[in-house]
């Protein structure tokens, strides 16, 4: 039985996903603007305003030159359009470096947009820092596995918990965020058995991206699943929809229609 009564209807609180744990699959995707985040209204758990948009939005290489005032104007707009799902701004490379940092920031977060909680990338050797922030009465979402604000550091995009060593340190990982109070945690990039014993070793949902099907929930980049970021695909990802291909081709539509002289008729005329 859903937690939601039709579709996802009611505003969804941290205690609403606290309860799904185990019960029913959590839906997150990204959004970076109040139009699509108006369509994914009522339809998912969560929307994330992911630093993702430094790539597929701004066009950047990495996440790595998200600021603050960037995902601070892009949750506001996704605020703006979405009322029921739990909104999460994601914290940027370098605006967590220490507690006072992380907490200046994280109130910038909740002072100048409506998001209920924050999202920081690290596992263990970040705890404090969560702990820091859930006892400045902030909520946070941790993200461990696969980081995309370690790229450069580890040398790459690299999948972890292929051996049971790195499993345990990511189990570990996940019982320090737990610990430190985080409500959920994003699990990436890892493989699906190390994920599975993530989420058996914590009482606090996981959600998965390229994590396989035995986490609490699952989360995509709304621009990698409707098929409009074409710089490279991710096999963990499943594109929905070809968007690129409709709007070129409705692009292209417009265009002759122009051209020909077509648009605008009569009907479009006053
Ligand atoms: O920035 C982002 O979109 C993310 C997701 C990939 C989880 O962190």
């Amino acid at each position: 039985m859903s937690i939601h009564t039709e579709n996802v209807a009611k505003k969804v609180t941290l205690s609403t996903i606290a309860k799904m744990k185990g019960v029913e699959p959590i839906t997150m995707v990204t959004a970076y603007d109040a139009l699509f985040a108006k369509l994914f209204d009522g339809q998912v758990d969560m929307i994330l305003v992911g630093d993702s948009l430094n790539m597929s939005f701004l066009g950047k290489e990495d996440t790595l030159s998200a600021t603050m005032d960037q995902m601070i104007y892009h949750t506001q707009a996704v605020c703006n359009g979405a009322s029921l799902p739990l909104i999460v701004l994601d914290m940027p490379f370098g605006s967590y470096i220490n507690e006072e940092t992380a907490i200046r920031n994280a109130t910038r977060a909740y002072q100048e947009t409506n998001a209920q909680a924050v999202k920081i990338e690290g596992g263990k050797e970040r705890a404090y820092i969560v702990k820091a922030l859930t006892q400045n009465s902030i909520a946070v979402l941790g993200h461990i596995g696969l980081m995309p604000q370690f790229l450069r550091s580890d040398g790459g995009y690299k999948i972890r918990g292929k051996d049971q060593a790195d499993i345990d340190r990511l189990i570990e990982d996940a019982q320090a965020l737990e610990a430190a109070g985080a409500f959920a945690i994003v699990v990436e990039g890892v493989k699906s058995e190390a994920a599975k014993a993530i989420t058996e070793a914590v009482s606090i949902p996981t959600i998965g991206i390229g994590a396989g099907v035995d986490t609490d929930g699952q989360v995509l980049v709304w621009s990698d699943m409707f098929g409009f970021f074409e710089a490279f695909k991710p096999k963990f990802v499943k594109q929905y929809c070809n968007g690129a291909t409709l709007i070129r081709e409705s692009l292209s539509h417009y265009t002759q229609e122009v051209k020909n002289r077509q648009f605008p008729s009569e009907e479009f005329t006053y």
